[in-house]
């Protein structure tokens, strides 16, 4: 028997920094772990990315895009994949919109963000953080901003609060569990 999907509600945290003064930075000083742009990247490599990280978490909205929707928005501008390498194996990955439809106001928003579940707990999550907010202001953010849910995992809001991050906004919406995205 398969069992009804149930109806949870979940809570949405928006949260900002407005300025990179504001990071609390917590990168590693680790030879072993490199960040790299993938510039373009394939689709496949992209949901591999997107589905390695966000199984356990439910997401499932960029699964059901095509191959062409994904390809057009991997190739925007705007749009930047940073991947963690850990001994030479991805070990997650960031994703920044620096024109994201959902933005109310000027700003790059970390539209995905973590790591494979082998990798947490261990200081990845913060370096990655931490690199891809860098990276951000680096490219000329006004502000770095995000939504992250009760649905993500649970260290998820208190990494972006150690790192400075400030909640700005609180939705509650009914949800079937196996519709995030
Ligand atoms: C959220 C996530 C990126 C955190 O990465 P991580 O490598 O596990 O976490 P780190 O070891 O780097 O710790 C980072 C912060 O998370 C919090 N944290 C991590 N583990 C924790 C634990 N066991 N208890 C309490 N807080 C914890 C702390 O705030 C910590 O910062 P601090 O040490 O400066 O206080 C990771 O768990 C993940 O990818 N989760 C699944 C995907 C997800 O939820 N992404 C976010 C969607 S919005």
């Amino acid at each position: 028997m398969v069992a009804e999907p149930a109806e949870v509600e979940v809570v949405t945290t928006y949260l900002q920094l407005r300025s990179r003064d504001q990071l609390h930075a917590a990168a590693l000083d680790d030879p072993e772990l490199l960040l790299l742009e993938a510039r373009e990247p394939s689709v496949a490599f992209y949901r591999f990315l997107y589905d390695a990280v966000g199984r356990e978490y439910t997401w499932t909205e960029r699964l059901r895009w095509s191959d062409e929707r994904l390809a057009a928005h991997l190739a925007r501008p705007a749009v930047t994949v940073l991947v963690l390498y850990l001994r030479g194996s991805p070990a997650g990955y960031v994703e920044l919109d620096a024109e994201s439809a959902e933005a109310g106001e000027a700003g790059t928003e970390i539209v995905y963000f973590g790591l494979f579940p082998a990798f947490h707990g261990r200081g990845l999550g913060k370096h990655l953080l931490s690199l891809g907010v860098a990276r951000a202001f680096d490219d000329g953010a006004a502000r770095v901003w995000l939504h992250t849910c009760t649905l993500d995992g649970p260290h998820a809001l208190a990494n972006y609060r150690a790192r400075g991050f400030v909640p700005y906004k609180t939705t509650i919406h009914q949800e079937r569990v196996g519709a995030h995205s």
